[in-house]
């Protein structure tokens, strides 16, 4: 059956009804997945069990975190104290979400990268030359109040269950910016008091079964511009990291969570902890979802290198990155088309 593609503004319209790729999604061949040149052998970033981190093996998982941090930038966390039923629940209705009648999800369609609530497809689609095989829901989420009734109301459970997955997260972030503070050997809420009044917003992922997932991405590599990343992925695998001149796999682990720095943790680190590539892989039989937390400083927030980490005992390690407001980052993130150069660089101090 071949239908017309070209008046579908999402690609799960497209997808059910196709059985190759449009050229709009076709990247060139140096651009493509390459499978054959991908780590899949699984147990490949570290897994930190949070349980101990208020006993009295803190300093040991303290220690933990400052070698994934450093060394691998991507980590899983298991104990981390979001409850699964908040998972699960979180879970369905995203995929509830995304199997709504194409009417239905319309109604939240927006190519305007400005807007707090929107659904899109691709990364950007008024900036890039490819598409991407996804479709994503972008919601901000704090404060919660002054958000949440731009977002769907339907299902009808969407509001209250991505409240309570968003609120969970929250908790567990700040957790999580504490052990990383203290990882960098900085006082515990130092990270997070450089975040003004604190971001937060998410991504409802969805990656339609593809008919030729070899010529195209779900999501191509790029680095997070805000400042930690915790994501939640379904059973399927997809996620890859870039470490070491290679692409590693990244299988899902129930109950777990990914934890990934963003560009804003490598700037505030200046350096000690890097943001990292990563992109998404699409399959030939499955649907995959995977829920992003995107947790960044408020737009006002001006971020820069942490004075205590320009000196060491050695030598000074002057400032790499002249500070700047997150707002001023963020727009330069979205005007540019997802790149594997991540938006940093241009906020580097030249040397010369
Ligand atoms: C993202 C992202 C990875 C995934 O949304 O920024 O990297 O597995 N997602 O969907
Ligand atoms: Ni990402």
């Amino acid at each position: 059956m071949q239908t017309s593609t070209t008046s579908k503004l999402l690609v799960s319209d497209i997808a059910s009804s196709v059985d190759r790729v449009p050229s709009s999604y076709i990247r060139q061949i140096s651009d493509r997945p390459n499978i054959s040149d991908v780590d899949i052998s699984g147990d490949s970033i570290p897994l930190i069990d949070l349980q101990e981190l208020h006993g009295p093996s803190r300093a040991n998982i303290i220690h933990q975190f400052a070698h994934a941090c450093s060394s691998y930038s991507f980590f899983q966390i298991k104990n981390h104290g979001v409850p699964e039923k908040t998972i699960e629940r979180m879970m369905t209705v995203a995929r509830e979400f995304f199997h709504q009648p194409e009417s239905e999800r319309v109604k939240h369609y927006s190519a305007d990268t400005k807007k707090t609530t929107r659904l899109s497809t691709s990364f950007n689609v008024g900036s890039e030359k490819v598409s991407n095989w996804r479709d994503f829901l972008r919601l901000h989420c704090l404060p919660i109040e002054d958000f949440i009734n731009e977002w769907p109301s339907h299902p009808v459970s969407f509001r209250e269950i991505t409240a309570e997955y968003a609120t969970s997260v929250r908790a567990l972030v700040l957790i999580l910016l504490e052990a990383i503070s203290e990882s960098l050997g900085l006082e515990k809420d130092r990270v997070s008091n450089t975040l003004g009044k604190h971001g937060q917003h998410m991504a409802l992922n969805y990656y339609p079964p593809c008919p030729q997932p070899d010529l195209t991405f779900g999501l191509p590599g790029h680095k997070d511009p805000n400042l930690i990343t915790v994501l939640l992925q379904d059973e399927v695998s997809g996620l890859q990291v870039f470490k070491d001149g290679k692409w590693i796999a990244v299988h899902p682990i129930p109950n777990t969570f990914i934890v990934n720095m963003g560009d804003q943790m490598q700037v505030i680190s200046n350096d000690k902890y890097k943001s990292v590539l990563h992109r998404a892989v699409v399959n030939s039989d499955k649907e995959r979802i995977s829920i992003p937390t995107f947790y960044c400083p408020s737009f006002d927030a001006v971020v820069g290198p942490q004075q205590e980490l320009l000196i060491n005992e050695e030598e000074d390690s002057p400032a790499i990155y002249r500070s700047f407001t997150y707002g001023e980052y963020y727009e330069k993130f979205w005007d540019r088309a997802l790149a594997t150069e991540s938006c940093i660089d241009s906020f580097k101090i030249s040397k010369t």
